[in-house]
């Protein structure tokens, strides 16, 4: 039985209130959890409730979706008889009863189905990894660290958003961590050395003042260089974050002042990773523009990882039509993108049954919750990207899958 469901307006990692949930259960198990909140949000993803009422928190307060918990969600589901995670799902859906989850507020549901997740396992004294994935749940994921920031959120002249390093060919995702951090660090010695701004962007990335993208590839190659290892072992995934670029019928990178067609921006792409040991771009195309995706997974598909961000928001519809067109070949999975944790891990299904890879990702707004680290392992997804090995919101999910590994005998099992 569910005893109790409480909600609290929380701060997140750039101090902006978020929903944090607890549900306890009668026999004292307890979960607590908080939904993450985007910046550079997908045009499609489920409604994120803010109150707007400028005297509290700039607008940003979240007491209306504290209010979803605590009115509508709490006396329903304290009232149920079957106490799974489904169930909880459902109910809450029904009650909402919106096609993009407006009135409830996906913030606030994500939060509650987090926690009655969390307290399940308690209840059934499993690590949440293990409630989720049952016995099948085995592999550590590739981490893809943040380790240089452009695009909107950084005041250089660099249009790509974020670029990450991802050490493939580590042993285990200890090691893993371990090559990250010191390649970050070597990075920021560089940096320094050049007299370049070593401050941190919201993912805890660096945000230098460089001349252009490919500047931008160059010192993270002299980066995993100095710090001792090739490009086999350490390779790069970019996040175009491309959506907001879209310009008339094509794409206007702002920094640079280029437009581009699609065509053209495709044939950027192609030259890009015939130069650099690319292994990923995120939405190197918009979000509304699933015909060019289909020519460039086409072109690149074989040899990099194109994955679905804004395109697909972790919503089973826009999966689907991506598979049909053949558009993509990975998925970012972002929980509060779609607002439930069942969800969430149909998509993540979907997505997997038909052939493409799966990321699990935090969002630039986290918080100490972990739950994409457990839920990494549980459906055994590969890859998880949150952020730079520094700042507590970022390693929390490292450390979470640190501590995974060592206690589950898990740590060798490493790889995409
Ligand atoms: P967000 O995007 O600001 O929407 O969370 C960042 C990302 O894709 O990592
Ligand atoms: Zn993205």
């Amino acid at each position: 039985k569910i005893q109790k469901v409480l909600a609290a307006e929380v701060l997140d990692s750039r101090g902006t209130p978020t929903v944090g949930a607890t549900v306890v259960l009668s026999d004292g198990s307890i979960g607590v959890a908080n939904a993450p909140s985007g910046a550079s949000t997908g045009k499609f993803e489920a409604h994120e409730k803010r109150d707007g009422d400028k005297r509290r928190y700039h607008g940003k307060g979240v007491q209306k979706a504290v209010q979803s918990v605590t009115e509508t969600i709490a006396p329903v589901l304290e009232n149920i008889r079957k106490v799974t995670v489904g169930e909880i799902d459902r109910i809450m859906i029904e009650l909402d009863n919106t096609k993009n989850k407006e009135k409830l507020g996906a913030n606030a549901m994500l939060a509650v189905s987090l926690a009655a997740a969390k307290a399940l396992a308690m209840h059934y004294r499993q690590p949440l990894f293990r409630f989720l994935g049952g016995a099948n749940a085995q592999k550590m994921p590739v981490p893809m660290m943040n380790i240089l920031n452009g695009g909107a959120h950084a005041a250089n002249n660099i249009d790509i958003q974020e670029f990450m390093i991802m050490p493939v060919g580590a042993k285990s995702f200890s090691e893993a961590v371990r090559m990250g951090s010191e390649i970050y660090h070597t990075l920021g010695g560089i940096l320094k050395s050049r007299s370049l701004a070593v401050s941190v962007g919201d993912e805890g990335g660096f945000a230098p003042d460089l001349a252009s993208d490919e500047a931008a590839i160059e010192v993270i190659l002299e980066a995993i260089a100095a710090a001792g290892y090739t490009t086999d072992e350490v390779q790069i995934a970019l996040d175009a974050a491309s959506s907001e670029w879209a310009s008339g019928d094509g794409y206007r990178l702002p920094k640079r002042g280029t437009q581009y067609s699609a065509a053209q921006l495709i044939s950027y792409w192609e030259k890009l990773c015939e130069k650099y040991p690319i292994r990923s771009i995120e939405d190197p195309l918009g979000e509304e523009d699933f015909p060019a995706w289909t020519t460039l997974t086409e072109r690149l598909g074989k040899k990099v990882m194109l994955v679905g961000d804004d395109l697909f928001v972790t919503n089973p519809v826009r999966i689907r039509e991506g598979i049909e067109r053949r558009a993509a070949n990975a998925l970012l999975v972002k929980p509060n993108q779609i607002g439930t944790l069942t969800e969430t891990l149909t998509a993540i299904a979907l997505a997997r049954d038909n052939g493409m890879k799966t990321i699990l990702s935090h969002r630039s707004g986290e918080t100490e919750d972990t739950s994409i680290a457990d839920i990494a392992v549980a459906v055994n997804a590969g890859y998880i990207k949150s952020g730079a090995p520094c700042r507590s919101d970022r390693t929390a999910k490292y450390n979470r899958l640190l501590r995974i590994a060592q206690e589950n005998d898990l740590d060798g099992n490493y790889g995409g």
